[in-house]
C-alpha cells in the first residue's frame, strides 16, 4: 500500500473529467447525454441518489432505463462506479443488474461499488411512504423509494453500508437491531412492521451476488486518474433538487449540484476539468413545489405529443417554458462551462415561444430565485417572447441545418443561462445528438 498512495498523491495529471449535472429538476435528458459523452470516457461514476432516478437511453430500436446502474454499463469497456454517496437497495439493484444480463448486457468486471454506500431498508420506503401520507397536501410528491430516509439514517450515523453486506453473521445481528428500532416506528406511525426473517433472507440473498462489485472506490478512482483514464460523473436528478440548493422542501435528500460528485465519490474537486450541464429547451418538474414558469397550455402540448411522463414512477411531467433565471443560478452552482440543450423538438410547432427572464414577487423584480420557498411560490414570471420555428426538426442531424429561428433560440436560452452551447438534441436516438460547432 505504501508506495501507491506516494504515487497517487505526488501526480498532477491533466484529465479531462467531467461532472454531468442536471441544470433544472431533473429529468432534463441526462441519460441520453451520458451514454453519448461515455463514449469519450473510460469511466462513468454515479455519486448520490438511489433508485429514485431514471434515466433513460435508447440504442437502435432497444430502450433501457436504468436506476442505479450508470448508464456507461450499456457500452462495451467502460466501468462502472456506483460511489460512496449514493443510497443502494441491494434488492433493486440485483433486479436491474439480471434485468440487463437477460438482454445480454455484461454486468461484470464492468462494475465496481462503494463499501461507503448507504443501503436503503424496508423500512426506509415505509416511512417515506407513511410521512408523504401524513403531510397530505403538503407531500413532496416522492419517488416512494426511501431515499429521504435512508439518508436520513446516513446523517443521523445509524444506517448500514455495503460494506456491512460482506459478512453474513455481521449483515444479519445490524438488520436485527435495525428492524427491532423501526418496527417500533412504523408501529406508531401506523404502518406494517417488518418480518426480520424475510428481509434478512432478501438482503443476504442480494447480498452474496453484489460481494464481487463491492470495494473501496475512492481508491480504484484515484488509481484510474494516475493512469489517465477519463472519468465521467453521472448526476442524477436535477439543481433545484439538490438538498441545499433546491426549493427546499421540495428536493431530494442529496446533493445533485457538481460539489456532490466529489463528496459522493472522494475524487478532490481540482482533478475536475469541466462542468457539462443538462437542460431541456422547456422546463420539467416532477412532484410537488414551486415552478414560476409552469403553463398547462405547454403541459396539455406535450403531454397529447406523447412526451413528459416520468420514467421511474410514470407520473405525468409537470410542464413550462424555459426559465433563465433558474439555470442561471444552475450555472453559478454548478460552475457550468457547457451547456447540452435536449428535447428542442418539443417545441417544433410553437408559433412563439417564451422565455422567463426574471420573477416578480411582490413590488420587486429579481433575477435570482428566492431561497424562500414561500416568496418562490408567489414568484410571477416576466417573459420575453420569441417565435417559433414551427417546422420538424427530429430528422436534422447537424446544429448547421437547424432552422435559423431554432439556432436564435438555443443560442439566446444559454447566452442567457450564461455558458456555452456544446451539444443540442431533437430526439431519443444516439444520432440526434449535435455537436454544436
Ligand atoms: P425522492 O428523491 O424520492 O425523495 O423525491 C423528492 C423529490 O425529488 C420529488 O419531487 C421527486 O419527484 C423528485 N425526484 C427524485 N428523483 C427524481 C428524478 O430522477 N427526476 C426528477 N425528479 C426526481
Amino acid at each position: 500500500m505504501g508506495p501507491r498512495w506516494g504515487v497517487i498523491i505526488g501526480g498532477l495529471p491533466n484529465m479531462p473529467n467531467t461532472i454531468l449535472v442536471g441544470a433544472q429538476w431533473g429529468d432534463e435528458g441526462k441519460g441520453k447525454i451520458i451514454d453519448y459523452l461515455t463514449e469519450r470516457a473510460d469511466i462513468v461514476a454515479r455519486s448520490q441518489g438511489g433508485n429514485n432516478a431514471g434515466h433513460t437511453v435508447i440504442v437502435g430500436k432497444d430502450k433501457y432505463v436504468l436506476h442505479l446502474l450508470p448508464s456507461g454499463i450499456l457500452r462495451k469497456d467502460k466501468v462502472c462506479v456506483i460511489g460512496n454517496g449514493v443510497v443502494i437497495d441491494p434488492v433493486d439493484l440485483v433486479r436491474e443488474i439480471e434485468g440487463l444480463r437477460a438482454r445480454r448486457i455484461p454486468v461484470n468486471k464492468n462494475l465496481v461499488i462503494s463499501d461507503c454506500a448507504h443501503v436503503v431498508l424496508p423500512y426506509h420506503r415505509q416511512i417515506d411512504e407513511l410521512r408523504e401520507k401524513a403531510k397530505g397536501r403538503k407531500k413532496i410528491g416522492t419517488t416512494k423509494r426511501g431515499i429521504g430516509p435512508c439518508y436520513g439514517d446516513k446523517v443521523e450515523r445509524i444506517g448500514l453500508r455495503m460494506g456491512d453486506l460482506l459478512d453474513d453473521a455481521n449483515l444479519l445481528k445490524k438488520l436485527k437491531s435495525r428492524i427491532l428500532e423501526n418496527n417500533r416506528i412504523l408501529k406508531a406511525m401506523g404502518g406494517t412492521p417488518l418480518n426480520a426473517k424475510a428481509v434478512s433472507r432478501d438482503y443476504l440473498e442480494a447480498a452474496k451476488k453484489l460481494r464481487p462489485f463491492i470495494t473501496n472506490t475512492v481508491v480504484y478512482l484515484h488509481e484510474a486518474i494516475q493512469s489517465k483514464k477519463r472519468i465521467l460523473f453521472e448526476g442524477a436528478q436535477g439543481t433545484f433538487l439538490d438538498l441545499d440548493h433546491g426549493t427546499y422542501p421540495y428536493v431530494t435528500s442529496s446533493n445533485t449540484t457538481a460539489g456532490g460528485a466529489c463528496t459522493g465519490t472522494g475524487v478532490p474537486p481540482h482533478r475536475i476539468d469541466r462542468v457539462m450541464g443538462v437542460m431541456k429547451a422547456y422546463t420539467t418538474r416532477v412532484g410537488e413545489g414551486p415552478f414560476p414558469s409552469e403553463s398547462p397550455e405547454l403541459s396539455d402540448r406535450l403531454h397529447d405529443m406523447g412526451r413528459e411522463f416520468g420514467s421511474t414512477t410514470g407520473r405525468a411531467r409537470r410542464c413550462g417554458w424555459f426559465d433563465a433565471v433558474a439555470t442561471r443560478y444552475a450555472t453559478m452552482i454548478n460552475g457550468i462551462d457547457e451547456i447540452a440543450v435536449t428535447n428542442l423538438d418539443g417545441l417544433d410547432a410553437l408559433k412563439t415561444i417564451k422565455i422567463c427572464v426574471a420573477y416578480e414577487v411582490g413590488k420587486r423584480t429579481v433575477e435570482v430565485p428566492p431561497s424562500d420557498v414561500s416568496e418562490l411560490l408567489l414568484a410571477t414570471p416576466v417573459y420575453i417572447e420569441l417565435p417559433g420555428w414551427q417546422q420538424n426538426t427530429a430528422d436534422i442531424r447537424s446544429f448547421d441545418k437547424l432552422p435559423a429561428r431554432a439556432r436564435t433560440y438555443l443560442k439566446k436560452i444559454c447566452s442567457l443561462t450564461g455558458a456555452r452551447l456544446k451539444l443540442a438534441s431533437v430526439g431519443p436516438d444516439r444520432d440526434q445528438t449535435m455537436v454544436v460547432p
